[in-house]
């Protein structure tokens, strides 16, 4: 699973270019997801709405409009992001979780389609709006999905959307206020790979669908599990596009009409694409571990701590595997800051090649949720972002100074 350059730049080019520690993204990795989803749903008419919350760097926005993808937003913020790339309104979903109303009016004044997910909100909307204003409706379908539980939307105790069981509220006041309500949408979890869990999220769905007569789309949200280590496979996409797009087509034709299939992935388009370069800055053999610090921590990546998630992380100044050592790879943060978590989520070593102090430790499968989830946290810097296309490597972020860490502060 190592790979030591990115479309011909060695990975420790590029630390040495841009210092470390620094998120590279592919962009051919992007375009290949993004050919794969289709593929999987090749005889179906598709939409893929990307998830921008996994990434939202304008560049990486760019590219995605580039490829014809759509955005699922959930704050004005991103919204904002995504018309700053150059979308149109019309091509961005705001599915916020719980927002003020205002939000939905911002939204709805830039020309975004919202996704409405409490019956509080969608009272607003129809007083507001009436008929005026298409929108979506959000749908907890009580199943239970996801890589842990921290990540797992659509059960029956989560936040997220208006549960499956309140039907006829959302109905009665669909036809007091007449609103028009031209999608269902709902999202499982994430790092899903098993196809059941979609079928099962999806036909409660279509089932639910029927009292709605105006539909012109079924959004099933994203999900899709990415693989984070060689014996950990990800998401047979092929099989899960059969899967949904099979029961997709058959609700359609007991609906009556061809709807629109939107999908919603953040992860499967962005994650492998993305690699965080880092420098090990001490190795310290002690009595019973050996660690390896790096110039980088949760602060940057916070998905090993937040979630116990697996990362795999390789020496990328090191090819030759003849001295491999176990090592605990550690971030500079005062906290426990642990990234070598295995597959239980339990603390433990990693096999790398020899690792020498000034060497760069890479980490995959961060292109997702890894820069957007950085913090200020010890107040140190944000990295720097880097995207590799057409085998040149363009720095899209700078690095932060002193400067980002006062702006806003006064003093
Ligand atoms: N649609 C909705 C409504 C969502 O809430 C999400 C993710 C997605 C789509 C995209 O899910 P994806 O395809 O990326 O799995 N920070 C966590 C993941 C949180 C996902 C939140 N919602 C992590 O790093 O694992």
């Amino acid at each position: 699973m190592a790979y030591y350059s990115i479309q011909g730049i060695p990975l420790t080019t590029l630390a040495k270019q841009f210092g470390t520690p620094l998120y590279v993204y592919n962009a051919d990795k992007i375009r290949e997801k993004i050919s794969v989803l289709r593929s999987a749903f090749d005889d179906i008419s598709l939409s893929i709405k990307y998830a921008c919350k996994a990434n939202t760097n304008v560049s990486i926005l760019k590219l995605m409009l580039a490829e014809g993808v759509d955005l699922d937003v959930v704050s004005p913020q991103e919204l904002e992001l995504g018309l700053l790339a150059g979308y149109r309104g019309d091509q961005i979903t705001f599915t916020p979780s719980g927002v003020e109303f205002e939000e939905i009016e911002f939204a709805v004044s830039k020309g975004a389609m919202v996704n409405l997910d409490n019956l509080s909100v969608l009272e607003k909307f129809g007083q507001q709006y009436g008929s005026s204003v298409p929108c979506l409706l959000r749908i907890k379908p009580h199943v239970f999905g996801g890589g842990n539980a921290k990540i797992m939307t659509a059960h029956p105790e989560s936040k997220f959307g208006i549960s499956i069981h309140q039907k006829a509220e959302i109905l009665a006041l669909v036809n007091q206020y007449q609103i028009k309500v031209i999608g269902l949408h709902q999202h499982t979890g994430s790092d899903i790979k098993d196809g059941k869990t979609f079928e099962q999220a999806a036909s409660a769905l279509f089932e639910f669908a029927k009292d709605f007569p105006d539909l012109e789309l079924m959004d099933l949200g994203g999900g899709f599990k990415v693989p984070y280590s060689p014996e950990d496979p990800g998401v047979n996409m092929q099989e899960i596009g059969q899967i949904m797009g099979n029961a997709f087509l058959k609700f359609c034709s007991h609906y009556g009409k061809e709807l629109k299939l939107w999908v919603e992935p953040g992860k499967f388009l962005v994650s492998e694409a993305g690699t965080l370069l880092t420098t090990a800055t001490v190795v310290k053999r002690d009595p019973i571990k050996t660690f390896v610090g790096i110039n980088s921590g949760l602060n940057h990546l916070i998905r090993p701590m937040m979630y116990g998630s697996y990362h795999y992380i390789f020496n990328a100044s090191n090819e030759e595997d003849i001295q491999q050592d176990a090592y605990r790879v550690v971030g500079n943060i005062c906290e426990t800051d642990t990234f070598s978590f295995d597959f239980e989520g339990n603390q433990n070593e990693r096999i790398l090649n020899e690792v020498k102090e000034g060497d760069t430790i890479a980490f995959a499968n961060a292109g997702a949720y890894g820069f957007t989830m950085a913090s200020h946290y010890n107040s140190r810097f944000l990295p720097a972002e880097v995207l590799v296309d057409q085998s040149e490597a363009k720095l899209i972020r700078k690095r932060d100074t002193l400067e980002d860490l006062v702006r806003n502060q006064i003093f």
